[in-house]
């Protein structure tokens, strides 16, 4: 990462934690590494990039629906799904410092300073070999990669590096109140294996015919070794999930149908396509028969936030043998029994949360028809998600303009979110509302009373227009549409 790049992604995170969008959980105590509350904003973003998801998934789609299954799963749900015995990263640890890395991202962050060195070539040879390596799990030959690279740990200075091991990221707790005799049991490492052990259940309950989908959003936990990247890289998460269930043989159509959808999801919300590109998996994880990650440009540069992932009937036959329940369905266009063939979109509602930061984040400067020099910092959050939809700011905390202003707010927030102010100049209370990414403010001034119109400004060109106090509602609603 260049300097520049980690200054912005310093200056974003600040700019979360100032403005109410992050904290570092339980931060009275120092924090807890790789986890974080959301604030005031940060919830009311949060939550409307859920249902941002949750609408293009459940309520535009017939054959998509929803559930909401329970964090902790029979264990042996994680032996069948593979987790038990493959959710594991390659480590290797610094003798000297003892401090772990991921084998993947010590290599990639080699290529990244050869490529601020411009070479270019040898860091795309390197993460070649690495992904070929990685792929054969030939770990004596990764460790001499590192060696020959003359890698070192960034604490110590030294490439004194123990062999490379695996770990599992899956946390454990017990259930059960007698001692001795309570099982261990996982926190789920992703919310897909709560919509393939129920797969018969919705199918049955809501009459589904193949293709159709089933769609989730929770929570998910991962004892993640490199955590030091504010909320990309969490150790509690949520995920937004769909596994789409197709007829054998139809995966390679399927999987091109969702890898372009989910891409326009993405540019639905007026993010430009260049910010975007797809990363062909070389190494397949124990389930699939394709993968992608859909990347975006983060200030950390391009990294996933979505996968689009081909699983065959890995899942739905792993539980079909472990559990000794048939999970076939009966496809009477075909006249044929089967385990259907599934594809699956998975995106991090956390890692999507942090691209509407680095997308939104902006610090401006202009000079003003004065000849002054102005300056802001705005957040261009894309109006649909916007944490307040409409700041509404009386001139003065007089002559009754605050009475109009909340009788503004009183029509408006039964649909979206409102906020009033009266303190300050309406110069600052509209930078206030640029930084947490209000897309419009309304101004009651004393012409207001005389003649029913407000100011209407608008974050991203700051222009201002009049219109009648009674046209606001319906103007924003249809704006903010989704
Ligand atoms: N069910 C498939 C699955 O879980 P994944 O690629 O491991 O696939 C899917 O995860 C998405 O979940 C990622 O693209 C990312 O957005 C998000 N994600 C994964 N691990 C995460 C973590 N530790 N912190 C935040 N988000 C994470």
């Amino acid at each position: 990462m260049s300097l520049q790049q980690e200054n912005r992604f310093q200056t974003i995170i600040s700019h979360a934690k100032e403005y109410g969008f992050v904290f570092p959980s339980s931060e009275i105590y120092d924090g807890l590494s790789a986890v974080y509350d959301y604030g005031p904003y940060g919830s009311e973003l949060k939550k409307n990039i859920r249902d941002y998801w949750w609408k293009s998934m459940t309520q535009m789609h017939e054959n998509i629906v929803g559930i909401d299954a329970a964090i902790f799963m029979h264990p042996t749900t994680w032996k069948a799904s593979g987790h038990v015995d493959n959710f594991s990263d390659p480590m290797i640890d610094n003798k000297d410092s003892k401090k772990r890395y991921r084998v993947d991202h010590l290599l990639e962050a080699h290529a990244d300073k050869l490529r601020e060195k411009g070479a270019e070539k040898e860091a795309d040879d390197l993460l070649q070999t690495m992904d070929a390596l990685l792929a054969k799990e030939d770990f004596p030959s990764l460790k001499k990669l590192i060696e020959d690279n003359k890698i070192v740990c960034n604490v110590s200075e030294t490439n004194n590096w123990t062999d490379i091991r695996q770990f599992n990221l899956m946390f454990s707790t017990q259930i059960g109140s007698v001692a001795g005799e309570a099982d261990t049991i996982y926190l789920r490492p992703e919310t897909a294996q709560g919509i393939f052990v129920n797969f018969l259940n919705v199918q049955k309950t809501a009459r589904l015919k193949i293709p159709f989908g089933i769609a989730q959003i929770g929570k998910a936990f991962r004892n993640e070794i490199v955590a030091r990247q504010f909320i990309f890289r969490m150790r509690e998460f949520e995920q937004m999930e769909m596994q789409f269930f197709i007829r054998p043989g139809t995966q390679k159509e399927w999987y091109e149908y969702w890898k372009e959808a989910r891409l326009k999801w993405h540019l639905s919300l007026g993010i430009p396509q260049e910010k975007y590109r797809y990363h062909n998996h070389t190494k397949l994880a124990h389930y699939a028969d394709a993968a992608l990650d859909i990347e975006y440009e983060f200030p950390i540069g391009f990294k996933e936030v979505e996968g689009i992932h081909s699983r065959t009937d890995f899942d739905l036959s792993s539980h079909q043998k472990y559990s000794g329940k048939k999970l076939t369905y009966f496809d009477n266009e075909i006249n044929q029994h089967y385990i259907p063939y599934v594809i699956e979109t998975s995106i991090g509602l956390d890692r999507m949360f942090l691209l509407i930061l680095s997308y939104a984040y902006n610090e401006e400067k202009w000079t003003k028809e004065d000849g002054k020099e102005d300056s802001r910092v705005v957040m261009r959050i894309p109006e649909k998600i916007a944490p307040i939809k409409l700041a509404v700011l009386p001139l003065v905390k007089k002559d009754g303009l605050p009475e109009v202003a909340r009788d503004i707010i009183a029509d408006c927030a039964p649909y979206f979110k409102c906020f009033y102010e009266e303190k300050d100049t309406i110069g600052k209370r509209y930078r206030r509302q640029d930084a947490i990414g209000t897309p419009f403010c309304v101004t009651v001034d004393h012409q207001t009373k005389e003649d029913g119109t407000v100011t209407i400004r608008h974050r991203d060109s700051m222009k201002q227009e009049r219109i009648n106090k009674t046209e606001i509602k319906d103007k924003l609603l249809n704006l903010l549409l989704f």
